[in-house]
């Protein structure tokens, strides 16, 4: 790491995930049971197989465009997109209609995605202008809260920003700044400045998403994301480091280890609605895919199952869904532009 000297919270995550040479998405895999951490798409193929066939739907209620693109913000090791695409064989319409696009920051993971989706039609893209001009649904799990974001104290009506202060590479102290009339604006779009206390603002994540509704709005199309936070006011903050598994301090093993925040949902409801987009009701990511199907899929494939098989779906099915662990804490939002109201695994 070079030395940092008083950075604020936003550009320190920039440079320990980020940073081309020494950030930590590039230059490891994180992924799964050797890696740092497992997400949805690592522990059952089910999850992603739901994602497939919500995508369908989405494509049939907008009218089964013949050019429609997918997507994926934040492919990771490829292994959603993997399941993606067996499931999409077997609906040969929409497959045929259908281009896929992966959208990802780290070079060290697109090449580990090249190696895994081998053979695949695929196109990488740096920016939303390479698409063709076609109905789009972006879908990003776990992506936004991998993005960067800032810090802030209310107190006493004034609003700082949170720095960290570094010397010699070590972490000294927290030091806080006044925030300047521009970014007091700003902030005060989306209600967070309500309560004292700490407030996280995700100022590059919805600089992406400013991006991904520009494009919705202009081609037609939606934005699926799931990924873990909350609902209502939370005056603390989010942030945490993982490795191994495990929780890890957040200046011990700097890009060596995963640092990400809970996501605000309430502030994306807001913000998508402004980008005048149809927003769902946001939902856990347990009522989504059972909506969407997941119980009696997991039913349908166990029925071929071996006991030791079946134990395995069931016991991978409940890390996804049951509330202690991802079903409750992980949430799903939708936004769209289309006439017809896209329902699907929402209330
Ligand atoms: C926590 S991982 C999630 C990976 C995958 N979606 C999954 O569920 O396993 C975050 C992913 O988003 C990518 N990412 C983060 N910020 C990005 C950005 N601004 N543009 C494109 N990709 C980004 C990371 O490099 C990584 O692939």
């Amino acid at each position: 790491m070079r030395d940092l000297k008083t950075i604020p919270v936003d550009k320190f995550i920039e440079e320990a995930l980020y940073n081309k040479k020494t950030g930590y998405y590039f230059s490891k895999d994180p992924f799964g049971k050797d890696g740092d951490f497992i997400t949805s798409p690592g522990i059952s193929f089910l999850f992603s197989e739901m994602i497939a066939i919500w995508i369908i739907y989405f494509w049939e209620m907008i009218g089964k465009p013949k050019n429609f693109s997918f997507v994926e913000l934040g492919p990771g090791d490829g292994r959603l997109c993997k399941t993606l695409l067996n499931t999409f064989e077997k609906f040969p319409q929409f497959k045929n209609s259908t281009k896929i696009y992966l959208y990802e920051k780290s070079e060290k993971l697109i090449k580990i995605q090249k190696k895994n989706l081998k053979g695949q039609k695929i196109s990488w893209i740096k920016n939303f202008k390479t698409l063709k001009n076609c109905p789009a649904i972006f879908f990003g799990n776990e992506f936004f809260d991998a993005i960067p974001i800032k810090q802030f104290k209310k107190k006493n009506n004034e609003i700082y920003e949170k720095y960290f202060k570094f010397k010699e590479k070590k972490f000294l102290k927290t030091v806080y700044k006044k925030v300047s009339s521009s970014m007091l604006q700003e902030l005060g779009k989306y209600g967070i400045l309500k309560f004292d206390g700490i407030f996280e603002y995700p100022k590059s994540g919805l600089k992406e998403l400013a991006l991904v509704s520009k494009k919705i709005k202009s081609v037609g199309g939606g934005l699926l994301l799931v990924d873990y936070g909350f609902l209502g006011q939370n005056n603390v903050s989010t942030l945490q480091s993982v490795k191994k598994h495990k929780k890890n301090m957040i200046f011990d093993n700097i890009g060596k280890a995963d640092i990400t925040y809970l996501v605000n949902f309430d502030l994306l409801k807001n913000f998508l609605k402004i980008q005048n987009l149809n927003v769902n009701n946001v939902v856990s990511q347990s009522f989504f895919l059972k909506r969407v199907g997941i119980i009696k899929r997991a039913g349908i494939l166990s029925n071929k199952m071996s006991f030791k098989e079946k134990s395995d779906l069931y016991y991978r099915l409940q890390r996804l869904l049951d509330p202690k662990q991802m079903g409750q804490l992980f949430k799903v939002i939708c936004a769209y532009k289309s006439k017809k109201k896209i329902s699907l695994g929402f209330k």
